[in-house]
């Protein structure tokens, strides 16, 4: 398996934490991020990170920022991204297992180390189930798509 890893300047510590716990589960790691404190725009990782992932050049990928949100917006603005933010480890296994979530991310200013490490096991261990997800997240595809939903303009 192959990940993404990208951060801005808060989530340095943690991004090296979390790619050193990747990489003892066998994970390559692909570092987009920054790796020094300078301040850094979240969107130039969230960004780098959605591309490789949308591509297929990668598995997926983890994003961290102050909270996770800044640079999960920008990453869920590459079509075929599904980035989550996830603050512990029950919503990262349902992102994954219900929403198809190809991107994690949390903040580094929200958990802790062994948090972080939960988070990503949890996303990583747990699968996709399809079946009736399957039609909500084709339905999240289909906004992404045309901009519009046919089952509300059918209405
Ligand atoms: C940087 O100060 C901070 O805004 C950023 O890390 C992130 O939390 C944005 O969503």
């Amino acid at each position: 398996m192959k990940l993404a890893i990208g951060n801005d300047h808060t989530a340095v510590d943690l991004k090296n934490i979390v790619m050193a716990h990747l990489k003892e589960r066998g994970v390559e790691v692909v570092n987009v991020g920054t790796d020094t404190t300078e301040s850094f725009d979240y969107p130039v990782s969230g960004f780098r990170v959605g591309k490789l992932v949308a591509s297929g050049e990668v598995d997926g990928g983890v994003l961290i920022c102050g909270t996770g949100v800044g640079i999960s917006l920008a990453a869920n603005k590459v079509p075929g991204v599904r980035a989550c933010v996830c603050s512990e480890p029950y919503t990262a296994a349902l992102s994954k297992r219900h929403n198809d979530a190809n991107i994690i991310a949390f903040g580094a200013r929200v958990v802790g180390d062994e948090m972080a490490k939960l988070i990503v096991d949890s996303w990583l261990d747990a699968s996709y189930e399809g079946g009736r997800h399957a039609r909500r997240v084709g339905l999240i595809t289909e906004i992404e798509k045309t901009g519009n939903l046919s089952a509300i303009l059918a209405d």
